[in-house]
């Protein structure tokens, strides 16, 4: 008998349409994904297929124009806003490319506010372990201004894990940061998948970052064109990027040699 685990995430015939006057853009056009507890997936796809616009719905940021959303088995589609908000401080933490943190406020208290939202107490020691968990035990009391990108792109996370969430979804988490820093906050996210199970939703658009996860759904205009499993993710401790040449070389290969090089000497 196989076991069957529910889904955290299973979303059907998801669609979001804007209303401007008289056009309406239909920005999602039936989206179909089951994500299970523990997993790690990239949402890759051009610019304007869809990509945040899903993931506000899947952070129950946004709700759809039709279709169903089940989280944790319970339907969502429908709920209040209130409800919504509520379900969303419990479960889901973000993280954003812009790191969106208080410009006047240190680490430790940016890190404490959700907790303050959530009315729970003992701040203060959640927060230090949740920095302690992003390395920045000893940057407590900085500034945004005080630190790298890398630095407070690893507060936010910090921020996002704070309330314990079994979700995070990072919108280009990665995308504002040079290809160390990336690296580094890449490597976080593996290992709060890998020590703590947290499924983690990852949206980019650079391949590289997406190979360090387990699964790639490509959308394109709104639609899931691609879904599969990565088979051999890459450990964001030891993979390198390779040099931009190469990088060039390979895409060079797959797009006009579209075999060996030799063959077209
Ligand atoms: N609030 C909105 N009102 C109208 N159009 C929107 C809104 N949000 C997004 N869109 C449109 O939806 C499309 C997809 O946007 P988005 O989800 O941000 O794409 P991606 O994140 O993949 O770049 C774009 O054409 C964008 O202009
Ligand atoms: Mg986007």
């Amino acid at each position: 008998m196989t076991v069957q685990t529910q889904s955290v995430i299973d979303v059907r015939g998801i669609t979001r349409s804007y209303t401007m006057g008289e056009e309406t853009l239909q920005v999602l056009k039936g989206i179909d994904l089951q994500i299970h507890p523990g997993e790690f997936l990239a949402i890759m796809g051009p610019s304007g297929s869809g990509k945040s616009t899903l993931m506000n719905i899947l952070g129950c940021l946004d709700q759809p124009t039709a279709g169903e959303y089940y989280l944790d088995g319970a339907d969502v589609s429908k709920v209040s806003e209130r409800d919504l908000a509520k379900i969303r401080n419990r479960k889901i933490g973000f993280v954003f490319q812009n790191y969106n943190l208080l410009k006047r406020t240190s680490a430790l208290k940016q890190v404490e506010l959700p907790l303050v939202y959530a009315g729970v107490g003992n701040r203060t020691p959640r927060a230090k372990e949740a920095l302690a968990a992003v390395g920045l035990q000893e940057r407590m009391g900085h500034l945004p201004t005080e630190l790298s990108g890398g630095q407070q792109q690893r507060v936010a996370i910090a921020r996002a894990l704070v309330t314990e969430p079994s979700i995070i979804m990072a919108d280009e988490a990665t995308g504002n940061l040079d290809s160390r820093s990336g690296q580094e906050v890449l490597g976080i996210f593996q290992r709060l998948n890998r020590e703590r199970g947290i499924t983690i939703i990852f949206i980019t658009h650079d391949p590289w970052t997406a190979r360090h996860t387990r699964r790639l759904v490509m959308l394109r205009d709104g639609k899931v064109v691609a879904d599969s499993p990565i088979e051999q993710p890459l450990d964001a401790a030891t993979s390198q990027r390779p040099s931009e040449a190469e990088e060039l070389e390979s895409i060079f290969q797959t797009t006009y040699y579209g075999g060996k090089k030799e063959e077209y000497a």
